[in-house]
């Protein structure tokens, strides 16, 4: 069985092939980052017209690969995301699908990045804590099996993405830069800097980063700093979310008495990130954390294909004929 995922619910293309015996076969991207980059973060209609754009370029790519009569059915994005994005992968799928007379998946984003790591690492299993990090959200997750979340905590402002983002700018690097500010991090020093950790003797397990933010913005524009006073900085800030997220998590591990851990979406590719948890998993739980290569981690058709997968196979979904585009959808809500 081979499945064609489309993702398109932001500022990446992503389409891709996964197939049941052979895995993923093909895995496409077109980035807009360098177009966004110009004007400092996303402009969502310039994101829907260069998905439009790039959408059948490579599609194209992808059938002169494989031929398209081999593809048993079309997976989608339908949110949560930007519309006009969603609408242009919605639209292309379900014109593809009925072209080829093959069903057609709408799929949740964030579950597809939930259970991206399952697509290297078959060992993963139902139940275990997701800590989903990425540039819309940061939420912890109790996942009991397909289809089936409960949302233990959230940020209560910026999500950790979005406030690496921001202190990225603020230190003057390049959009999009949540890795540009690690690789700075990785530059920096102990220094007497610390930053405060929000929320961190709360008992319910949300976040919140505008405060740290705003902490860290104030240090940068109130002195003159040199390359490595930039680099303290930033590895000070890394640290304080870092650990916040991880203090987090543990306590849900705690709470629901369970040891299996897998951290997904575009900031567990941060390899602070994934070091700490690395160490905590070995000291507190015995255990072992999943992350996914870092191509998976941030968005891709990849995961959009497998889940597309997952739920044909075992949740027995049939073709939706409705274009389905939801730019809010909770992973609590899942169908
Ligand atoms: O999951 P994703 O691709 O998009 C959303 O669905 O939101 O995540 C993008 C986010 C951005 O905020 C980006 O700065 C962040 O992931 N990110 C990182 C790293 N790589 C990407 N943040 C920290 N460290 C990284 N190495
Ligand atoms: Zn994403």
């Amino acid at each position: 069985m081979k499945v064609l995922g489309i993702e398109t619910s932001c500022d990446d293309t992503g389409i891709a092939i996964y197939d049941d015996v052979k895995g993923l076969l093909i895995n496409e991207l077109y980035s807009q980052k360098k177009i966004h980059a110009k004007h400092g973060g996303i402009v969502p209609e310039l994101a829907s017209r260069e998905h439009a754009k790039k959408i059948v370029i490579l599609i194209d790519k992808i059938f002169q690969k494989i031929d398209m009569k081999e593809i048993d059915f079309i997976s989608y994005t339908a949110g949560p995301g930007l519309v006009g994005s969603l609408l242009v992968g919605a639209t292309f799928a379900h014109s593809l699908g009925f072209s080829l007379n093959i069903p057609v998946l709408p799929v949740n984003h964030m579950e597809a990045h939930l259970l991206s790591p399952m697509l290297e690492f078959k060992s993963i299993k139902f139940p275990f804590i997701g800590l989903l990090v990425s540039g819309k959200h940061t939420q912890i997750i109790a996942a009991y099996k397909l289809g089936k979340y409960e949302i233990l905590g959230t940020s209560v402002d910026d999500a950790a993405g979005e406030a690496f983002d921001k202190v990225s700018k603020l230190l003057g690097l390049k959009y999009p830069n949540g890795k540009e500010l690690s690789d700075l991090a990785e530059k920096g020093v102990k220094s007497n800097l610390y930053f405060p950790r929000p929320m961190k003797n709360h008992c319910n397990l949300n976040f919140s980063f505008s405060g740290l933010k705003t902490f860290t913005a104030n240090i940068i524009k109130n002195n003159i700093l040199d390359i490595q006073e930039k680099a303290n900085i930033a590895k000070a800030f890394e640290d304080a979310v870092v650990d916040i997220l991880l203090i987090k998590t543990k306590k849900a591990l705690y709470q629901k008495g369970w040891s299996n851990l897998v951290i997904a979406g575009g900031v567990s590719a941060n390899k602070k990130l994934r070091k700490k948890s690395d160490i905590m998993m070995k000291k507190y739980f015995n255990s072992t954390v999943f992350y996914t290569s870092s191509k998976f981690c941030t968005d891709n058709g990849a995961m959009i294909a497998y889940l597309g997968f997952l739920r044909y196979k075992n949740l027995n979904k049939s073709s939706f004929l409705n274009i389905l585009v939801k730019p809010k959808w909770s992973l609590d809500s899942l169908l």
